[in-house]
């Protein structure tokens, strides 16, 4: 399958899971979610092959944080079923990373310290805190506390301290948001290295546009709240800024964004 619109309902999904290559890191079928009284999604369908990558992309309060919070297994789905790795969702599932866009990084420990955190949790050796901070280019600033780094700085020590656990599923919510416009688009390289070097499965949901055509192999455009499923995109797109397929699938993607935002009209 090419660039294109793909059915947001099941089958497709369905259809990867049956391809001997294509087993499925996230499987969504029909996953709805409810704050009480308030809908946030419903009816989400989607599968993530193993070692591939996800960008999700909706308006505000469509429910991206909710989808995400929900493969993480912080809270069950209201309805549909949700399988991680070949099983339903379960908390505290060892190989799933989130990564929050307030860096979630401890002001009173170095970025060594912050790095090895999650390491020392789990009971492992701290050792691959500094594999991980050279891996994100920062090596140099493990023995620096948090308040003397820049924000591109904070984004890598977070994306350090989900590698070091060796995750094969990572999930980032609007990482680079806060970034000015270069700094963003070399994080994007670094997130995109980094993918290449380990084939990690990544759910990244963005407000932009560019960012889910830079780095997602499907791209999924949900609907104002409730999100639904306006668009499922398969793009070959991924890492090329420039390519005249980029800006098409940018063009294509944003449709769909109003569409969903017009109701279809
Ligand atoms: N704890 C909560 N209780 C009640 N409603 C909530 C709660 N958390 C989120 N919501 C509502 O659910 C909807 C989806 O929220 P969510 O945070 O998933 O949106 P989002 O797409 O991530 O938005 P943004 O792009 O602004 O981050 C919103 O309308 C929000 O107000
Ligand atoms: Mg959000």
């Amino acid at each position: 399958m090419t660039g294109g619109a793909v059915r947001p309902e099941g089958p497709r999904a369905s259809e990867r899971a049956a391809r001997p290559d294509g087993a499925l890191m996230i499987e969504a079928r029909s996953i709805s979610y409810a704050y009480k009284e308030t809908v946030a999604l419903r009816d989400v369908s989607f599968g993530l092959p193993k070692g591939e990558t996800l960008a999700v992309v909706g308006p505000s309060g469509c429910g991206k944080t909710t989808l995400l919070s929900l493969i993480a297994g912080l809270m069950p789905s209201t309805a549909g079923q949700l399988r991680v790795d070949g099983a339903p969702v379960q908390p505290r599932r060892p190989g799933t990373a989130l990564i929050l866009q307030d860096y979630g990084l401890l002001p009173w420990k170095t970025v060594r310290e912050n790095v090895a955190l999650g390491l020392r949790i789990r009971g492992m050796k701290p050792d691959a805190a500094d594999q991980a901070l050279r891996e994100v280019g920062i090596a140099d600033l493990a023995g620096r506390w948090p308040h003397q780094l820049s924000g591109g700085q904070k984004q890598r020590v977070a994306i350090a301290r989900s590698l070091a656990l060796g995750p094969d599923l990572l999930l980032m919510d609007e990482p680079f948001s806060a970034l000015d416009a270069l700094t963003r688009e070399e994080m994007q390289d670094l997130l995109l290295s980094i993918w290449r070097r380990h084939r990690t499965s990544l759910v990244l949901v963005t407000h932009s546009i560019t960012e889910a055509v830079y780095l997602g192999q499907q791209i999924m455009v949900l609907s104002p709240r409730p999100g639904q499923v306006v668009g499922l995109f398969r793009n070959p797109t991924v890492g090329d800024r420039r390519a005249a397929a980029f800006h098409e699938m940018v063009n294509r993607v944003r449709d769909a964004l109003e569409k969903g935002v017009n109701g279809g009209a």
